[in-house]
């Protein structure tokens, strides 16, 4: 019998350029073997079986006032790192159109798309399939455009695929001001000063990640996204209606459903590490945008360690003051391969 010659097939498929939507153009019904997942400790029981703790939804707006918006988004970063939030002020045409451009980006011709196919990390703007599709253990049913936005030098306008350059100038600038409102609650949140989190430049990077996920022929043999934490601060999530995401909280995967017009909020690495993922499903494509606040490869010297004014005899530090590049360094190197990039970093 011949060996399966994994490196080989993921070569092959990488050089077609063309990522999991050509797969999918060609009506494949069985999906390649380095697509398989791995069993995950957390799957069972039937999750229709239990009830589940719900992922809470804030209104920023709230008429309680800005002392009780912080308090939710506290306890809600504190229980489960996840929470969605409404009435966060950007416009929802914005949103669609920023749906609507990845979804042109990824439908468009494919000799043009092609052009941004690329493992070439120096660059700004790079579309491809699993920016870890060599390193881990498992391949997802998932290609994606990464633009790097801030801090300079970020993506130029020219540089951006002009199927959603303009609408991605745009949902830049309403997210770098959402961002800033998040990290001022965040810091109340923890008992500091509201500028403390965007005073250590924890909002001075963003990359956008915006993922494409095609109709999958054998779902339940796939993810979309493995497991992991985020390799940044805080992220803020645009997901279209058909759901898919998921969070590990207690053990248990629970699921952080579709809300119109509301964006998911979760706590990256960086601060807090919550584990999450992504299904797949027969129908699609499902579209997401991931703008991650990180200055990912950029040198900055910045070492970022535990608040030391939080720190006292009974709640000690944990982690190592690390900068961002060290920790991205790790977390590319080794993929989604379902371990936390933090416990490397343990004191
Ligand atoms: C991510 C991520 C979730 C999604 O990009 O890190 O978790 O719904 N995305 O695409
Ligand atoms: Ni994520």
């Amino acid at each position: 019998m011949a060996t399966y010659d994994r490196k080989s097939e993921i070569k092959a498929f990488d050089d077609t350029k063309a990522g999991v939507k050509g797969l999918v153009d060609a009506g494949v019904t069985e999906i390649p073997r380095f697509f398989h997942r791995l069993p995950d400790a957390n799957d069972g029981p039937d999750p229709t079986s239990v009830t589940h703790p719900e992922i809470p939804v804030i209104d920023l707006q709230d008429t309680a006032g800005r002392e009780r918006v912080v308090e939710l988004v506290r306890r809600a970063s504190e229980t489960f790192g996840f929470f969605q939030v409404l009435n966060h002020g950007v416009p929802q045409a914005v949103m669609d159109e920023m749906l609507e451009g990845v979804r042109r980006f990824n439908e468009q011709d494919l000799n043009v798309k092609m052009r941004y196919y690329t493992r070439d990390q120096s660059k700004t703007v790079l579309f491809n399939c699993n920016f870890d599709l060599y390193e881990s253990p498992v391949a997802n049913w998932r290609d994606t455009l990464f633009c790097a936005m801030a801090p300079e030098p970020a993506a130029k306008p020219e540089d951006l695929p002009e199927a959603c350059r303009e609408i991605i100038m745009e949902y830049t600038r309403q997210i770098q001001r959402l961002g800033h409102l998040l990290f001022e609650l965040l810091s109340e949140g923890l008992g500091l000063d509201a500028q403390y989190l965007n005073d250590l430049e924890c909002g001075k990077g963003l990359a956008h990640l915006s993922h494409y996920y095609p109709p999958c022929p054998e779902p339940e043999l796939a993810l979309g996204t493995s497991k992991h934490a985020d390799p940044d601060f805080l992220t803020i999530l645009l997901q279209d209606t058909i759901g898919g995401l998921q969070v590990l909280h207690q053990n248990q995967w629970i699921d952080v459903p579709p809300i119109s017009g509301a964006f998911v909020v979760n706590i990256g690495d960086l601060l807090q590490s919550v584990e999450h993922r992504v299904q797949t499903s027969k129908i699609g494509p499902r579209v997401s945008v991931a703008c991650f606040f990180t200055t990912h490869f950029y040198p900055l010297e910045r070492r970022y360690g535990p608040i030391k004014k939080l720190l006292s005899e009974t709640n000690l530090p944990k982690y190592k003051d690390i900068t961002v590049r060290e920790y991205v360094t790790l977390y590319n190197s080794k993929g989604l391969n379902g371990k936390s990039s933090l416990d490397n970093f343990r004191l």
